[in-house]
This record gives C-alpha cells, sequence and structure tokens, in this order.
C-alpha cells in the first residue's frame, strides 16, 4: 500500500478483469468499493457467484453523476475498468460510457472536493488501429485497413504502397502514432485525452493501462473480447474442427488476468507510473494457430483446424505488444499463456449455452457485415 491509498474504488469490478483486480487488491490489504450496473452483456442483472465477499458492492451507471457522488464517497483512488465494448450500432454508448464516464468522475470530484490521489482508467490496444510495420525500403509505415477484397482474395499481409514489399510488423509502444479504427477505440483514445487533461489541471495522478486480450476464468462469452480462446473453446468441447481465420498465421499479444491484475497493483502503488501511459499485454506474440493448438492440448483431443477463408472485416493483422514500459516499474508476467487456456477451458466447462451464444453473436456479426466464411 502506498501514497496513502488505502480505501479504492474499481468501476467495472464484477466484470472480468474488474473482480481479478477486485480480488487482488484485497489480497493486498486495501478496502474495495465496487460500482457496477450488472448488465448485459457482461451479466444477466445478478451479481456473479466469484464476486469477492469481501469487497463493497454498489450497484449504479457510471454514466450517471449521482452514482459517482455516492462511490467515490471515502476513496483514495479509483480503477476506472466499466466500459462498453466490441461492434455494435449504438455509437452514443461508447462516448457515454468511455468519455463521459470520465467527465462525470472529475465533476464529482471536483464539485465536493473529493481528496481523490490516482485514477487509473482502462483503455486498449484498439487505440493502436493497425499498428505499425517497416518496410525494406521506405522504414516504418502505418498501413492502411486491409479492404474487404484483399481478404476475399486472401490478401492477408500489409503492402507497401510504394514499391509492393510485404511489410513485417513492429511491436506497439506507447508513443506510437495512434490511429483507431472504430468507435469503441476512438472513445478510449478520447478517455485517455481527457483523464490525462483533467488529471493535470486538478493534481489528481492519473495513469493509462493499453489493455491488450486478457485471458482467464470469468470472462464473459456473451461479448466478442477474446473471440479466438472463446470461439476455439466451443469448437474442441462440441468434438468440431477448430474454424481458424484468415490462414491462422495472424499474431496477438495474450496475457492472463492475474498479470493484468498484478500490473494494475503495480502502477496503483508505483508513483513513478503517475502522469504515463502503459501497455498492459504479455510481451509474446502469439499466431493465433498456436493459439488453437494450445486449446486442443489443454482439452486433451487431437489438434483438428478448419482453414477456409473466414474473416473478420478490420481485424487488424498482428498486434504485438512492446512491455518495456512497465517492466522498467519491475512488473512481469508469471503466468505461460497455456495456463490461462487450461484455466479458462476448466471454467466454460461449467456452461451449457456456449455454442448458442456463439452461434447469436456470429448471426449479428454476419448481420453487420462484420464476419465472413461462417
Ligand atoms: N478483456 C480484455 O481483453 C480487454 C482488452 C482491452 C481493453 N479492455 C478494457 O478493460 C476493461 C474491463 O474489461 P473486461 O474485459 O473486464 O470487461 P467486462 O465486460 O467483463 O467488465 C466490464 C464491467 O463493467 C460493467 N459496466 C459496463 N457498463 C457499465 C456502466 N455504464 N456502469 C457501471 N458498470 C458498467 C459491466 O457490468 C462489467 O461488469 C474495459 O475498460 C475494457 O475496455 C479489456
Amino acid at each position: 500500500m502506498a501514497n496513502g491509498t488505502k480505501n479504492v474504488l474499481v468501476t467495472g469490478g464484477a466484470g472480468f478483469i474488474g473482480s481479478h483486480v477486485v480480488d487482488t487488491l484485497i489480497d493486498n490489504g486495501y478496502t474495495v468499493r465496487v460500482l457496477d450496473n450488472l448488465a448485459p452483456p457482461t451479466h444477466n442483472g445478478k451479481l456473479p457467484e466469484w464476486f469477492n465477499k469481501k469487497a463493497e458492492f454498489l450497484k449504479g451507471d457510471v454514466r450517471i453523476k449521482k452514482d459517482w457522488r455516492k462511490a467515490l464517497n471515502g476513496v483514495e483512488a479509483v480503477i476506472h475498468l466499466a466500459a462498453y465494448m466490441d461492434q455494435h450500432p449504438d455509437f452514443s454508448n461508447y462516448v457515454s460510457t468511455n468519455v463521459e464516464s470520465i467527465a462525470l468522475m472529475f465533476e464529482s470530484v471536483v464539485e465536493n472536493k473529493i481528496p481523490i490521489k490516482k485514477i487509473i482508467a482502462a483503455s486498449s490496444q484498439s487505440v493502436y488501429g493497425h499498428g505499425k510495420y517497416r518496410c525494406k525500403n521506405h522504414g516504418s509505415i502505418y498501413p492502411e485497413p486491409r479492404t474487404i477484397n484483399d481478404l476475399k482474395n486472401r490478401r492477408w499481409d500489409y503492402i507497401c504502397k510504394d514499391c509492393g514489399e510485404t511489410l513485417t510488423f513492429l511491436p506497439e509502444k506507447e508513443d506510437d502514432t495512434l490511429f483507431p479504427q472504430i468507435p469503441y477505440g476512438i472513445s478510449k483514445l478520447a478517455s485517455e485525452q481527457l483523464l490525462m487533461n483533467l488529471g493535470k489541471k486538478y493534481g489528481v495522478s492519473s495513469v493509462i493501462s493499453r489493455v491488450s486480450i486478457a485471458l482467464g476464468p470469468r470472462q464473459s462469452f456473451r461479448h466478442f473480447y477474446s473471440g479466438a480462446l472463446r470461439a476455439f473453446a466451443v469448437n474442441v468441447l462440441n468434438n468440431e474442427p477448430i474454424k481458424i481465420n484468415e490462414d491462422g498465421q495472424q499474431s496477438r499479444d495474450f496475457v492472463d488476468v492475474r498479470d493484468t491484475a498484478s500490473a494494475y497493483l503495480k502502477v496503483l502503488e508505483d508513483s513513478r507510473a503517475d502522469f504515463q501511459i502503459f501497455n498492459f499485454g504479455s510481451g509474446n506474440n502469439t499466431k493465433i494457430i498456436d493459439l488453437a493448438e494450445m486449446v486442443s492440448n489443454a482439452a486433451e483431443v487431437p489438434f483438428w483446424p478448419s482453414l477456409n477463408n473466414r474473416f473478420r472485416a478490420g481485424d487488424a493483422r498482428h498486434s504485438p505488444m512492446d512491455m518495456d514500459k512497465l517492466k522498467a516499474l519491475g512488473w512481469r508476467p508469471k503466468y505461460a499463456l497455456a495456463e490461462a487456456v487450461s484455466e479458462y477451458l476448466k471454467w466454460v466447462r461449467q456452461f451449457k449455452n456456449l455454442k448458442e451464444n456463439l452461434d447469436k453473436n456470429y448471426d449479428q456479426l454476419k448481420k453487420e457485415g462484420i464476419l465472413f466464411g461462417y
């Protein structure tokens, strides 16, 4: 415990990352209050049974100022994780949940002179958009998204517009130029800027965490985050081939949610993190086909991949993260990806309607012109 921050408010603390953060804080002696609206798609209105009984729970909404006022009373630090995610057509909800919530939090702090010392907010890797690449003739390039026509014709990789060379990916760094491509990512970038601006103005130490793809138990299978692990788990549990998008060679930075939770503790306790932006990944880049094989191994079934020109429009080809900045504070990931996969599989086995939920998501994505080949 540092900087006199004993009482911490975690918004979205009933969710996936939030509930692990709550456990980590409580294990480290903090008093924790959670503000969460328990709304779909993550919840069905009920507090999940894994919610830590030692935390205080306030049902409320980060889009409502009086809920902030109540939640902030008596706390010294906030970890703001509540968010609206994925790709949905109610665009204004990204702004109200992800951006306006920061404004409402500060209005409550300023109007009521609440002595908050530190605010840490979850942003996302989505702010990097398609990321940074290198052309051997033209140096570093931020490529344009691949078109649907490119993807239909299996042109998976980015090509230099000037010389036609295939580009090689570079790990995303906190000071890269940002090109978010979807309303969710745009709202996360706006939330970063608003938090830093108001934090500096009112002397509240502010920290941004750009989360990559956290994996592990308690992850809602009702929304699209970490689609690959959930989809592959559904495939192996239904004894069907693992349906892999593109050619399976695309890659992501997956991180065990317990390492994400320890990263939040690190930046909460270390004043060197104040007014800084950090990537919250693992620093390990994994090909999607290798994740699929890990899921088969964890389920102890033969690896049965199916590659059939499926793709999601707008997906980045590679999303590697550079973790040097957080590591410089002494944080290290402790868990191998195979452990996160196996913990997740153990957890999802208890649910009966996994395939139904996945199919529902796929139908919606197909209708919205995002998912092809399913
Ligand atoms: N899971 C990931 O891999 C990932 C990746 C990038 C960024 N993030 C960010 O991390 C944070 C946590 O994500 P998660 O995966 O745990 O999601 P989650 O859906 O499991 O948890 C979010 C929680 O916020 C709550 N919430 C949503 N809207 C709310 C509102 N208006 N008022 C109060 N509570 C509300 C939900 O009920 C839920 O409990 C989010 O900010 C998300 O954008 C997550």
